[in-house]
């Protein structure tokens, strides 16, 4: 990854982080930014999402555990996330992660995903209240409900901050 591509994937980290976690102080998360950029992105595998020559959004994984999946608040609900999701999902048996419990609006994208609640849990740095979900891949014969097209002119990339 170049450096304006760290840039650009931190760009859409902070912009999505404030829109979709606005319950938590803003500052925090700008105070967070270069945590995100400099080691946990580095710390882990990523993929970015390009629409045309541009990254719309970023999946960082380590494992089968999901840290976080942004995508630009102006290319929400183009299926962006999905296409995230179903890259992963094509390596994996199973996923996990935390999502906090009042980002209604993610935690219904991943339901929609075919993500189940496994428990209830506290972020460590925020102390509010998150779901862990999981994903498991279904024996053959067995449609879950999923999604895989993207946007036009859509591709995925390994991201090796
Ligand atoms: C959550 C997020 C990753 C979803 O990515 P996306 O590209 O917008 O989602 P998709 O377009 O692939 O949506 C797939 C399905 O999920 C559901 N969904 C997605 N966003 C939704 C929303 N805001 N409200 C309700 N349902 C939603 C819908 O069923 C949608 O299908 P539809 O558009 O045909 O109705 C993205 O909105 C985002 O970056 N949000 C801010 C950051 C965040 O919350 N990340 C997850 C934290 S762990």
């Amino acid at each position: 990854m170049q450096s304006q591509d760290i840039d650009r994937v931190g760009e859409i980290w902070l912009e999505a982080s404030l829109t979709a976690h606005s319950f938590v102080s803003a500052d925090f998360w700008r105070s967070q930014l270069e945590t995100m950029t400099r080691e946990m992105l580095p710390a882990t595998e990523g993929y970015v999402h390009m629409d045309a020559d541009r990254i719309d959004g970023f999946v960082a994984v380590d494992g089968d555990f999901i840290h976080c999946l942004f995508v630009d608040p102006e290319h929400q609900r183009q299926g962006v996330g999905t296409t995230l999701l179903s890259h992963l999902k094509g390596s994996r048996d199973a996923l996990r992660l935390r999502v906090y419990q009042q980002n209604q609006d993610a935690v219904v994208f991943y339901e929609s995903n075919g993500f189940v609640i496994t428990a209830e849990a506290s972020c460590p740095h925020t102390g509010c209240a998150e779901f862990e979900m999981e994903w498991r891949k279904q024996p053959q014969g067995m449609h879950p409900k999923t999604r895989t097209e993207g946007a036009p002119n859509a591709s995925i990339d390994p991201c090796d901050a």
